[in-house]
């Protein structure tokens, strides 16, 4: 009920047909909007029922438009688990995504570095994340990241000529940063990347049949590895800074889907 009163909204607001894909950009990472043709945005504050985010860095936009020919569904800013959210309403965005009839989804989100190879700046395609920590409604039989996406996020790299890694993605509920003891035990476990979000909403698109990627980008890195305390105004500003590897990436891979 909720989901068709926003889809309906947004369907009179945005221009959201045949749409190739939905992006969601995560902490500080409001780009892309800026390069679309018959860009049109609305804040997600004035879609009925949609989940505000409390997050600095968040930025709460929802937009359409074309890229090189390309339909896109822009949404910037999400909400979290730790904001006191459900995981319904976390994902309410995905069931938005999938009401619209979008079959594609490409996630992006700013996480810390557990492998100590993983510098800031660096991205990581996801193709597989571990829950230690949380019970996250129910895991799915195979990994949820698509390997058909993977693979073009791979070629988009290999053409732009921009450094990606596969990884493992850790996901934890916050609201606080991980103690380096827990993060030991994440590198042990075989995490690459450590973050607050993007699991859930990962874990209901392929329930509802909606093909997945998701890319990290290394903000910081994860507890205990430079002995030095973590904020989110590091994140938020590796996050801002020498972007713009991510967005040729992202820019190369939308032309080839
Ligand atoms: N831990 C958890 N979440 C994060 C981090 C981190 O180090 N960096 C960005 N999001």
């Amino acid at each position: 009920m909720k989901v068709e009163q926003a889809k309906k909204y947004i369907e009179i607001k945005l221009d959201t047909k045949d749409v190739s894909i939905a992006v969601v950009l995560g902490s500080g990472l409001s780009f892309l909007e800026d390069s679309l043709e018959g860009l049109k945005k609305i804040s997600t504050a004035d879609i009925p029922g949609y989940p505000v985010s409390t997050v600095i860095g968040h930025k709460g936009t929802m937009s359409t438009g074309t890229y090189l020919g390309k339909r896109l569904l822009i949404m910037a800013g999400r909400v979290h688990y730790y904001e006191g959210y459900s995981y319904e309403e976390v994902v309410f965005p995905t069931y938005i995504i999938h009401s619209l009839g979008i079959k594609k989804l490409l996630l992006t989100n700013a996480a810390g570095g557990v492998n100590r190879n993983y510098a800031p700046g660096s991205l990581i395609i996801l193709d597989s994340y571990i829950a230690p920590f949380s019970k996250i409604y129910k895991n799915p039989v195979t990994s949820p990241y698509s390997d058909k996406l993977n693979a073009l996020l791979e070629k988009a790299a290999g053409i732009s000529n921009v450094r990606v890694s596969r990884g493992c993605y850790a996901y934890m509920t916050g609201p606080s940063f991980e103690t380096k003891a827990e993060i030991d035990f994440l590198r042990l476990s075989g995490a690459d990347a450590v973050g607050m979000s993007t699991v859930p909403e990962t874990v209901w698109a392929k329930e509802l049949g909606i093909e997945t990627a998701c890319v990290s980008r290394i903000s910081n890195f994860a507890a205990g590895i430079t002995g030095s305390s973590l904020s989110h105004k590091e994140v938020l500003e590796t996050s801002a800074g020498s972007q713009e590897s991510f967005i040729t990436l992202l820019k190369e891979f939308i032309k080839l889907i």
